[in-house]
């Protein structure tokens, strides 16, 4: 496995990455909420229509097309999975906004090196690809403008619990050391939470029913993704909070 396999691996808590186009077919978007996005736009920044956007992960471009459709803005898509950026071109082309849209493949790694001058960036991995939470603010600022907007959909840990995951307090800090300010945080209603993780978890089980069927020498495969995904779910309802954060960089 090569290393940007590894850490998509990682990003979506899989064993194999072969399986992922296949077990997450049935679901379009696959992890941020495009409505609370769009929310969030739609309070803090004025002329959405003006801006030109980038969603990093975007995945099968749930977020991008949604954003283009409601706000009427430009918005570029990078995923590194192909399947993804596939049904990401036919959702803009059903949507009408093929216009307003272009996806690529492509490391997200890469990306942030090369995509420069951007109103908002979007990245809605929650997972370490680009480094720590401060890694990550600081290589995205580097693709906005100097008063540029960044989304980040991640979680807070809870106070006092044992995850690793930081603590809304100590995100405050490294928005101070990292130069940003903090807009707004939608933080995900937690029975929505779980509403959403069990439709989810139930067409990823009914697609790895299918796979053992046609292929039982690989059970431990298909086993291991359902595992590693209910894992991520009781994570992050009982130890942690969803959040999607607005940030602003300071020039
Ligand atoms: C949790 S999903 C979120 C997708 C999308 N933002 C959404 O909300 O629908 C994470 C995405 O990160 C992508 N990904 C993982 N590692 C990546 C990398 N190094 N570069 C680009 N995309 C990556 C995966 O393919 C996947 O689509």
């Amino acid at each position: 496995m090569s290393s940007t396999e590894k850490k998509l691996a990682q990003s979506l808590t899989a064993e194999s990455v072969e399986l992922i186009p296949y077990l997450l077919q049935d679901l379009w978007e696959l992890g941020s909420s495009p409505e609370d996005i769009i929310e969030m736009i739609q309070r803090e920044i004025a002329e959405p229509e003006k801006l030109k956007v980038l969603d990093l992960a975007c995945g099968k471009g749930a977020v991008s097309v949604n954003l283009a459709k409601a706000l009427g803005c430009q918005v570029k898509g990078v995923d590194i999975i192909p399947e993804f950026i596939e049904v990401a071109k036919e959702k803009a082309t059903v949507y009408k906004v093929e216009n307003l849209c272009e996806f690529i493949v492509g490391d997200a790694k890469e990306a942030v090196e090369i995509e420069k001058n951007y109103d908002l960036v979007i990245f809605g991995a929650a997972s370490d690809i680009l480094g720590t939470p401060e890694q990550t603010i600081q290589v995205l600022k580097k693709t906005i403008t100097p008063e540029g907007y960044l989304i980040i959909d991640d979680a807070y840990g809870k106070e006092g619990n044992s995850s690793d995951y930081y603590t809304r307090a100590q995100w405050l800090e490294i928005f101070t050391k990292t130069g940003v300010t903090l807009l707004d945080e939608k933080r995900m209603d937690p029975k929505a939470m779980e509403a959403l993780n069990k439709e989810q978890q139930s067409h990823i089980l009914k697609r790895s029913e299918e796979l053992k069927k046609q292929y039982p020498e690989k059970k431990h495969l298909f086993d291991g993704y359902v595992k590693s995904q209910q894992a991520e779910c009781d994570e992050l309802e009982n130890d942690l909070d969803a959040v999607t954060l607005l940030l602003r960089g300071t020039p």
